[in-house]
């Protein structure tokens, strides 16, 4: 039964969605800017207590996904590490945004933002430099926050990482991680061995990310701190192909880079299996992940409507990616990437394995054992010791890497090496050269690594921004969070009508039973019954149960429950309220079917 006179629901966004968002967000405690009390400062949000709830069951729902349901592991690494880190990662030196700092207030900003946000370029990330100055001086550009012109000003680049010093004095560089997953590559050499050396496999990490954005802005989308859920799957190229059939099916929009770059173009619809067959996708393992993501953005509720996956930009791709899709949500007309399904290929384990003193290959095991040509050296040291002194062992490195990529060098009387810019003659005779045949039973490859990675912060406002609804209720304005019961903070909301101990014991042992259940419960006996509705409402409970008189004449065995999107309202008993409500949050049973 509804008893209330209830107009539908303004699904339309409109430019102010944002605004009254963020205002809600801050007055409910979903979220808001930190240290307020010493002036704030930017790019730092406290999740409050509804939105660490939402944010942690998106995280749940994540890692059920992601981590459970494909069998991959989960580790939980620091967040500060050492400076070689990332030299070898390519973050010390690439990890750059476009600078341009105003001559006049001497406010820093993004120069791409400035670029997208006030002409047609919608990519200018991947735009070089001195082309960026060019559009600056061109469109005459001026300064975001006080007006004056921007065109001569230099533009530069701006390393992202948050630096600081381990231990005291500052002999040991740190950085605070930009993306959780330099905590997975650098453990490979362990996380394989948990993986019994078998690939592919893969490991995931939810945990905090950091970068110092130039102008950090729309709330909590861009921030300089954040959470990341990430997954880095390692594979055989030449071996492991995805289980393509799973998601083959799924239907997806797709916005091509062919599509970007052609005048006309635009997104196409299509499904997975179509895009790898069409080639559209060119990898088969990126395409998967976007299949398996695609059904779970809905589950938590992005509006499939305003939700599509792009592909990068070739200048706009991270100098580790071969290949690179976003997924991307809409709000409030502007696409907003929300996580980036990258083709990493072996770059990072490449790196790792140049920089550091460990293995980042994997055996691989021929079917059948191989015999293969090898040249070898095995250097007469009573010759090369007194030659050398210290430096014979690196003498006896060199040999033995010019044996193995060009045994010609062996052809003559002697063989020259390289020693510290110095070249050395080294009669062939003294270096034990030969060309053996060996059975080898494998060999070591470095694996390819495809990386779903996903801004937490990010989706909890596009769920939060899709589910705002505005509606009237009994002649009165309503707003509120049309949220999935799996990730809304609160699952009901449990009222005694009125101010009265009989009501409020009841209403009582109510919370406990359904606690009991497993469901989250929030207790409120404050104002008036209409009032806790929308309190509910604009959190996004989705379902009230009100213990009220009729409860009480009937001897406490029934009372209302109230939905939240339509407000229709039904009589259950109370004994059967704990099961029907889990049946209902498990998606087994519709509030319409009671
Ligand atoms: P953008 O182009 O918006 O700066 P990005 O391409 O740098 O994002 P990635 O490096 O791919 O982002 O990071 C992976 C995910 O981490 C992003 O999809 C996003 O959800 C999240 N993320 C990145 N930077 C931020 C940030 N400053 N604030 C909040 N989330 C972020
Ligand atoms: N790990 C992908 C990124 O954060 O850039």
């Amino acid at each position: 039964m509804s008893e209330h006179e209830h107009a539908a629901a303004d699904e339309s966004t409109t430019e102010a969605t944002s605004e009254k968002l963020v205002e809600l967000a801050k007055r409910r405690g979903y979220f808001f800017q930190s240290s307020g009390a010493y002036g704030g400062v930017g790019g730092f949000y406290t999740f409050g207590p509804q939105g660490a709830s939402l944010k942690g069951n998106v995280e749940d729902a994540w890692r059920d996904r992601f981590a459970v349901a494909e069998g991959n592991m989960e580790i939980d690494a620091p967040t500060i590490m050492p400076e070689p880190v990332f030299e070898a990662s390519g973050h010390l030196d690439g990890f750059d945004d476009m600078l341009v700092e105003c001559p006049d207030c001497g406010e820093s900003h993004r120069a791409d933002h400035v670029v997208e946000d006030n002409t047609e370029y919608e990519d200018a990330e991947s735009l070089p430099i001195p082309e960026v100055e060019e559009v600056i001086a061109e469109y005459e550009l001026v300064c975001p926050s006080c007006g004056a012109g921007l065109a001569g000003q230099a533009v530069e680049t701006f390393n992202l990482m948050f630096a600081t010093n381990i231990g005291p004095g500052d002999s040991d560089p740190g950085y605070l991680r930009p993306e959780t997953a330099q905590g997975i590559f650098v453990e490979f050499p362990r996380l394989k061995e948990y993986a019994r050396n078998q690939l592919p496999f893969g490991v995931t990490q939810i945990g905090r990310a950091y970068r110092n954005e130039i102008s950090p802005r729309r709330s909590i989308i861009r921030v300089r701190e954040f959470t990341q859920a990430e997954l880095e799957y390692f594979i055989d190229p030449e071996e492991d192909d995805p289980d393509l059939e799973r998601v083959a099916d799924v239907e997806v929009t797709l916005y091509p880079a062919a599509e970007q770059n052609a005048e006309d173009g635009s997104p196409i619809e299509t499904t997975i299996g179509e895009a790898v067959e069409e080639g559209v996708i060119s990898s088969p393992w990126v395409a998967y992940f976007l299949g398996v993501a695609k059904p779970w953005y809905e589950g938590v509720g992005v509006d499939m409507d305003r939700f599509r996956f792009r592909q990068h930009l070739s200048g706009e791709r991270a100098h580790y990616a071969a290949d690179c899709w976003d997924a991307e949500g809409e709000i409030d007309g502007n696409w907003i990437e929300l996580a980036g399904f990258a083709y990493r290929s072996d770059y990072d384990l490449s790196k790792h394995e140049e920089y550091s003193e460990d293995r980042f290959t994997i055996f691989k095991q021929y079917d059948e054992p191989k015999t293969v040509e090898r040249a070898t050296v095995d250097p007469d040291m009573s010759y090369l010791g007194p030659e050398f002194g210290g430096a014979a062992q690196d003498v006896v490195d060199e040999l033995e890497a010019l044996a193995a990529r060009d045994r010609e060098a062996f052809a003559g009387e002697t063989v020259a090496i390289e020693l510290e810019d110095e070249t050395h003659e080294i009669p062939v005779e003294k270096t034990g050269f030969a060309v053996e045949e060996q059975t080898e039973a494998g060999e070591h490859i470095v694996p390819h690594v495809v990386e779903p990675s996903f801004g937490v912060g990010r989706l909890v406002y596009t769920v939060l921004h899709h589910a705002y609804r505005e509606d009237e209720v009994d002649g009165e304005q309503r707003t509120y969070l049309a949220l999935e019961p799996e990730v809304a903070p609160t699952f009901v909301g449990v009222f005694p009508l009125q101010s009265d101990d009989d009501l409020e014991t009841t209403a009582r042992e109510i919370v406990d039973d359904l606690r009991g259940a497993g469901l989250s419960v929030t207790y409120d006996d404050s104002g008036n019954i209409g009032r806790r509705y929308r309190r509910q409402d604009e959190v996004g409970t989705p379902f009230c149960v009100t213990v009220d008189y009729e409860t009480l004449e009937n001897e406490a065995t029934t009372v209302t429950v109230r939905e939240r999107d339509t407000t229709d309202q039904k009589r259950l008993p109370i004994d059967e309220l704990a099961e029907t409500l889990s049946a209902i949050r498990d998606g087994e049973l519709a509030f319409e079917e009671l």
